[in-house]
C-alpha cells in the first residue's frame, strides 16, 4: 500500500513504468476477464488507452465542441428541474450573470467556485484506496525490492486527506485551495483522478462536466436541506471501493 502524497507521487510518477501495471480485483476478473482499457495489462493496455485518448480528443475532451454539448445537457436538466453557497451564487452572479450559460471560460475568473469544486472533490474521496495497480517487473522501490506482478493500492485518500497541506482534513473548507487573497491555489495532494501512466482518461470530461452542470445548476437554483445541514449523516456508505453518499432530501428552489 502507498501510503502519503510522496510515496504514491515517487511510484506513480517518478517510476511510472514499473508502477503502471493494473492488480487484480476478483470482481473485475470475472466481469473484464482481462479485457478493456481499466483491466488490461501490457501491449493491450498501451493500444487501448492510445485508442481511448485519441477517440476521446477526436470526440473533442475538453474543447469547445464538447462544452456546449455539455451546456445542452446541463440545459435539459435545468429545465427539468425548474444555499449551497451565497459565494457561489455571487460570484455566478457577477461573473456569469443570468441571460447566458456558464462556459469553460468563466472558470478561471470564479476563484471560489473553482476553490468548492476541488473541495468536493477531495472531500468526497470518490476512490480512497485507488485502483490497484501491479508493478509490472522486480522493481526496487526505496529500501524494498517488489516482485513482478505484485499488486499495489495508491491509497488516494492518505494524500487527499493529508493535513500538512489540508489542514483540519477531515472538515468541508473550500479555503483549501484558496490563498490569503482568495485567489486560487493549486495543489499537489490533488489526485482525485490519481496520478502517472495509468491516470483517468475522462479527468479532462469530468472536470468540465461538473464545471458547466453545477454553476448551472446553481446559476437558476438555490439548494436546501429540509433538515438542519449540520444533521445530515455525511459519513459515506460502507464499500471497498468508491465511496458514496447515504441517501439525502434536498429542495431544489428557483431563484
Ligand atoms: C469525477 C469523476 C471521475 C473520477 C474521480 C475518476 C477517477 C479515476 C481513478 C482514481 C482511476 C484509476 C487511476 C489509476 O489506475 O491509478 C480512473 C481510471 C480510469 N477512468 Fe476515471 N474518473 C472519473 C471519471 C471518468 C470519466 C468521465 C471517464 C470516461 C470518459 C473515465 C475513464 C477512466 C478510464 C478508462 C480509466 C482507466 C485508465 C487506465 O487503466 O489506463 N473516468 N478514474
Amino acid at each position: 500500500v502507498l501510503y502519503g502524497q510522496e510515496a504514491v507521487k515517487e511510484a506513480l510518477i517518478d517510476q511510472g513504468d514499473e508502477f503502471s501495471g493494473r492488480g487484480k480485483l476478483a470482481l473485475a476478473d470475472k466481469l473484464a476477464k482481462g479485457t478493456g482499457i481499466i483491466f488490461s495489462n501490457g501491449e493491450r493496455w498501451k493500444q487501448l488507452r492510445r485508442f481511448a485518448l485519441t477517440t476521446l480528443r477526436n470526440f473533442g475532451m475538453g474543447k469547445k465542441s464538447v462544452e456546449e454539448r455539455i451546456q445542452e445537457e446541463a440545459h435539459f436538466l435545468v429545465e427539468r428541474l425548474r444555499n449551497t453557497h451565497e459565494k457561489v451564487h455571487e460570484e455566478i452572479d457577477r461573473v456569469i450573470g443570468r441571460s447566458r450559460s456558464p462556459c469553460m471560460a468563466d472558470r478561471s475568473q470564479m476563484p471560489y467556485t473553482d476553490a468548492v469544486i476541488h473541495e468536493i472533490q477531495r472531500f468526497v474521496n470518490l476512490v480512497p484506496m485507488g485502483v490497484p495497480h501491479a508493478v509490472t517487473r522486480d522493481t526496487h522501490f526505496r529500501q524494498y525490492v517488489i516482485p513482478k506482478g505484485t499488486t499495489i493500492f495508491p491509497a488516494l485518500q492518505s494524500v487527499l486527506g493529508d493535513s500538512r497541506e489540508f489542514p483540519k482534513p477531515e472538515q468541508f473548507n473550500p479555503g483549501h485551495f484558496l490563498d490569503e487573497n482568495g485567489a486560487f491555489k493549486k495543489s499537489d495532494f490533488f489526485i482525485p483522478f490519481s496520478a502517472g501512466k495509468r491516470i483517468c482518461v475522462g479527468e479532462g470530461l469530468a472536470r468540465m462536466e461538473i464545471f458547466l452542470i453545477l454553476t448551472m445548476i446553481l446559476q437558476n437554483f438555490t439548494l436546501k436541506s429540509p433538515i438542519d445541514p449540520k444533521d445530515i449523516d455525511i459519513t459515506p456508505l460502507p464499500s471497498v471501493v468508491v465511496s458514496s453518499p447515504k441517501p439525502f432530501q434536498l429542495c431544489v428552489l428557483p431563484r
